[in-house]
């Protein structure tokens, strides 16, 4: 099993459910509110870390109680807390989240706060980390300065960089070039290549797109639709698991966190993303998004049972 890194926000998720999602100017009331860690890193890493990978999380907090959720949370988890870096002015990042209680859809507003500012030094802090690392797993929710000089190292040292694209942001063909995988969602790749992915061949030519800008391996995340693969070999579609949605908040970090630590026990690229599926699965069926990715055992007995 292969070590991996994720370098990736840290917010308190405050999510409330409510009967439908508000129209610009509604109030609308709400039947629950939770508070809790997410963020698309943080995410991402307890997705991988509860599948059972050997993954360090980076990320950065401010100095106040919303940090203390962080640092719970993840001694609570039995996870590594010795690379989380700190702002002396800026707060914790936090996240709105409104979950429509009938679709399971969500909408979020994320303000990411400490992570706004990364500077070089930071991450040039964690070289040994990246160095040691099989795969860097980065998203878009933080200083995209930081994002890019990360994804430079990494390719540097041979670490290579999976970078879910995530919440959308303009991505330079320098970064493209240093990305082993990208994995947008069907937003993203729209957004991101300009190509409207509605079919086969449509997704093929939004994958292409993407390796003509230096990328290996491509996964199109298409919801309820599955994942289409294209690796410069291998171009089709992965069907996604039929289950009963609850909440879909996190389950692209869940497939995301599922996929880390199937490729670094070994897995090639299609029993990977049927794990990351897996993960994603069980993570719909559950509120929140931390406490809803499902642990190892439990994403062996949902491969075996479907
Ligand atoms: O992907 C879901 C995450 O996006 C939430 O946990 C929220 O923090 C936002 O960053």
């Amino acid at each position: 099993m292969g070590k991996v890194a994720v370098f990736g926000s840290f917010v308190v998720d405050l999510m409330a459910r409510t009967p439908h999602l508000p129209e610009p100017g509604e109030t609308v009331r709400g039947s629950m509110f939770r508070m809790g860690a997410g963020g698309k890193g943080f995410n991402q890493a307890v997705a991988a870390h509860k599948a059972g990978a050997d993954v360090t999380v980076i990320t950065k907090l401010g100095k106040d109680a919303f940090a203390d959720i962080a640092l719970s949370t993840m001694k609570q988890l039995g996870m590594d807390d010795s690379r989380v870096l700190f702002s002396e002015s800026d707060p914790t990042g936090v996240a709105l989240i409104t979950v429509d209680e009938v679709t399971g859809q969500n909408e979020i507003v994320v303000v990411p706060g400490a992570l706004n500012n990364i500077p070089e030094e930071e991450v040039l802090s964690f070289t040994d980390v990246i160095r040691e690392s099989q795969y860097l797993l980065l998203q878009l929710e933080i200083d995209l300065k930081a994002d890019l000089f990360a994804a430079k190292l990494a390719k540097d040292v041979g670490c290579k960089v999976i970078l879910n694209s995530a919440p959308f942001a303009p991505i330079s063909n320098e970064f493209y070039s240093n990305c082993y995988m990208v994995t947008p969602n069907e937003v993203e790749a729209e957004e991101l290549s300009g190509i409207k992915v509605i079919d086969d061949l449509s997704a093929k030519s939004a994958a292409d797109f993407f390796h003509s800008k230096g990328v290996q391996v491509v996964i199109l995340t298409l919801g309820n639709k599955g994942v289409f693969l294209s690796d410069g070999s291998v171009q089709k579609t992965i069907p996604a698991f039929s289950v009963n949605v609850l909440d879909t908040t996190g389950a692209g970090d869940a497939f995301s966190g599922g996929l880390l630590a199937g490729l670094a026990e070994g897995k090639d690229l299609e029993e990977a993303i049927r794990f990351g599926q897996a993960t994603a699965a069980l993570s719909v069926q559950r509120l929140g998004t931390t406490p809803a990715m499902p642990w190892r055992k439990e994403i062996n007995a949902f491969l075996n049972e479907n």
